[in-house]
């Protein structure tokens, strides 16, 4: 395959997005003519968004990892196909060609068989930005077993968790994991976490870091020694276009993370044709985006996307800023970096490092510059546009989810106009609207509404694991015949996007989800709570930050212990990831008559903006605002 799904004008993408709303069939199986499959589709589409029931290219037959490896051996195999940059500058990166990687994935699929893994079967992956952990993800791609990559910064709680919901056979880990100048242990975290987790069978352990560790005999296994005698050749199961590819946990308003699901025809085309678009991919070009591949930047932009368009894909071990905030710019000088993608956050924590630290390097390879997970102010988008790209290169800002798969709304290349902290235009194939709060479409210019989608893309969410109900309420019931986002946006007279932020209980730390009730969940757990609410807040770096209002059964004679303790029921219930940065002990928190948490009025207060606390003549108890008000912690 060539990478020949490429828009080549601005006056193009108009004439390519006309057509995908005129006749989204024909669009999408033109676009899908170009991937290997082993059988064709009988429909294009068939969908409603009432159930939902959305299903792509019904009947066809196709292997993903046979597209994002066998089908480049002839032309590719020894164009690099990934390269890893590890953590320490001092170490030795490493390269695979595409004939290289395939071969890996074959061997470690051969080892996950051995061990039982068939088509169908949940396999957890838990584990440092490595190599392995794109070879492990490909691996059950290949074999049919349907992956769920957690993000090695979630707990113990958090990880069987998702492993119970997920009913997993197997999890693959490693010792630890390298992160600056911190080693961080995974093993002992899923021991703890395979306590209460009754489904797993085995265990597989990368060795990243020579640790001595306790292996659980006849569960636990290197994976050295499992793959050691697997041969490098592995058939490719023969999966249904609309079988399951992957879950990926993710916060929502309300309860636990869910499981998003998405398929494996729809998921292909959909990623391969938006990375090809959005980053202006050229054959000999080298890629590079900042994000794990424990979220969904990473599975569709680290590794399928690319992979499946024959790129040559750049994965970071460490963070921006070890041995120094110049990390990542010495990173693109040393591999001639030609498109990057990063997150707002990582710019503006170096942005407060100073410009030296980008100005010693050349950056002269760069060619485009992408952000996502999150709105970029214009003073980061700024600073990336001015001493990044040197003001050469455009600057995409992507706006999508974990549910859409792909890119939605972003800059394309250097084809589409820009304009700082607008994510631009729809990709070809997406209808967003503007809803006012009765459901209505907002057809006027500079308005702000709630951002929804009108019809489905090939790489929708399907489902919710295990509960097709949670599907449907969270995210096709706010509005009959759309799919809701959970963001606000405004358009502008061009038809320019530009996301304003999260609508619902949803706050973004450093582009992390949680849900406001996950984290409430995590400190009630505290037996001295015995109620508690938290709420975003902006913050400079994090783009917003936890703050929680907490009722105790009794008035503590320690504060700061109190407070040590509620961060540790946050660290031992989700993670580190998830620490409120305020913690406030109120004696009552604001609620209505019928019990509903005013959080307008909390959000307010951590804002520091009490001037005016909006309506509060709901209020049971309006005395329980002015001590929250004059106890604040601003
Ligand atoms: C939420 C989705 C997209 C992959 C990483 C995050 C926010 C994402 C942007 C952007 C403004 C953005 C939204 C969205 N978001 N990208 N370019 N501009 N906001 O995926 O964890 O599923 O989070 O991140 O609020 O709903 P996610």
């Amino acid at each position: 395959m060539s990478i020949n799904l490429q828009i080549k004008s601005f006056e193009e993408y108009k004439e390519k997005y006309a057509k995908s709303v005129a006749d989204p069939e024909g669009f999408w199986s033109e676009i899908a003519e170009d991937f290997l499959w082993q059988k064709k589709w009988d429909s294009v589409l068939e969908w409603n968004f009432d159930e939902p029931k959305i299903e792509w290219f019904k009947g066809a037959k196709l292997n993903i990892t046979e597209n994002a490896l066998d089908r480049h051996l002839a032309e590719r195999g020894d164009k690099l196909a990934l390269i890893w940059e590890p953590n320490d500058p001092k170490e030795q990166f490493v390269r695979y060609t595409y004939r290289e990687l395939y071969e890996r994935v074959c061997q470690f699929s051969n080892a996950l068989k051995t061990k039982g893994i068939k088509k169908g079967d949940r396999v957890c992956i838990y584990m440092p930005m490595v190599p392995e952990l794109t070879i492990a993800v490909l691996a059950c791609a290949r074999i049919g077993a349907i992956h769920s990559v957690i993000f090695a910064g979630f707990s113990a709680t958090a990880v069987s968790d998702r492993v119970n919901d997920a009913q997993a056979k197997m999890i693959i880990t490693a010792d630890g994991l390298n992160r600056g100048a911190k080693q961080i242990p995974l093993k002992r975290v899923i021991d703890e976490a395979l306590a209460t987790c009754s489904s797993i069978e085995s265990v597989i352990v990368y060795d990243c870091l020579g640790w001595d560790i306790s292996m659980t005999e006849n569960r636990d296994y290197w994976w050295h020694d499992v793959v050691k005698d697997e041969a490098k050749i592995c058939s490719a199961e023969v999966m249904d276009a609309e079988d399951m590819l992957f879950i990926l946990y993710t916060s929502g308003s309300t309860g636990k993370p869910k499981g998003v699901v998405h398929t494996c025809g729809g998921y292909m085309v959909y990623t391969a044709y938006t990375f090809q678009n959005v980053f202006q991919y050229q054959e000999s070009d080298i890629y590079w985006c900042t994000a794990d591949i424990g979220w969904i930047t990473g599975h569709s932009y680290i590794v399928y996307g690319p992979l499946i368009s024959g790129a040559t894909t750049v994965m970071f071990e460490g963070i921006p800023t070890y041995p120094d905030a110049g990390r990542f710019w010495q990173i693109i000088d040393k591999h001639g970096v030609n498109q990057f993608l990063t997150a707002p956050t990582a710019i503006r924590s170096l942005m407060a490092y100073g410009e030296d630290h980008v100005l010693s390097y050349s950056l002269d390879s760069l060619k485009m510059l992408s952000s996502v997970g999150e709105p970029i102010n214009e003073e980061a988008w700024k600073w990336y546009y001015l001493h990044v790209g040197k003001e050469r290169c455009p600057v995409a800002d992507s706006w999508w989810q974990t549910e859409t798969g792909g890119i939605m709304i972003s800059g394309i290349g250097n084809l589409s106009p820009m304009k700082p902290t607008f994510a631009g235009y729809p990709m070809p194939g997406i209808q967003p609207v503007l809803l006012d709060q009765e459901g209505n479409e907002i057809t006027a210019a500079n308005v702000e509404g709630y951002l929804c989608i009108k019809a489905p893309w090939p790489s929708i969410i399907r489902t919710t694991y295990g509960d097709h109900e949670r599907c449907r309420i969270n995210y096709f019931s706010h509005y009959k015949g759309y799919y809701f986002t959970g963001d606000g946006a405004k358009r502008d007279e061009n038809g320019m996007y530009r996301i304003i932020g999260r609508i619902d209980d949803v706050i973004n730390v450093s582009g992390h989800r949680f849900g406001t009730a996950e984290i409430e969940n995590a400190i009630n757990t505290n037996k001295n709570v015995i109620e508690s609410a938290v709420v975003g807040y902006p913050h400079p770096v994090k783009g917003q930050s936890i703050y929680a209002f907490v009722v105790l059964d009794k008035v503590t004679e320690d504060a700061l212990m109190t407070k040590g303790e509620i961060v540790e029921s946050v660290v031992a219930e989700i993670g580190k990831i998830a620490i409120p940065e305020k913690i406030q002990f109120v004696t009552g928190l604001p609620k209505t008559r019928s019990g509903k948490i005013m959080r307008r009025i909390l959000r307010k207060v951590a804002e520091g903006d009490v001037s005016n606390l909006g309506d509060t003549s709901t209020l049971l108890d309006p005395a329980v605002v002015e001590e929250i008000v004059a106890n604040a912690l601003i």
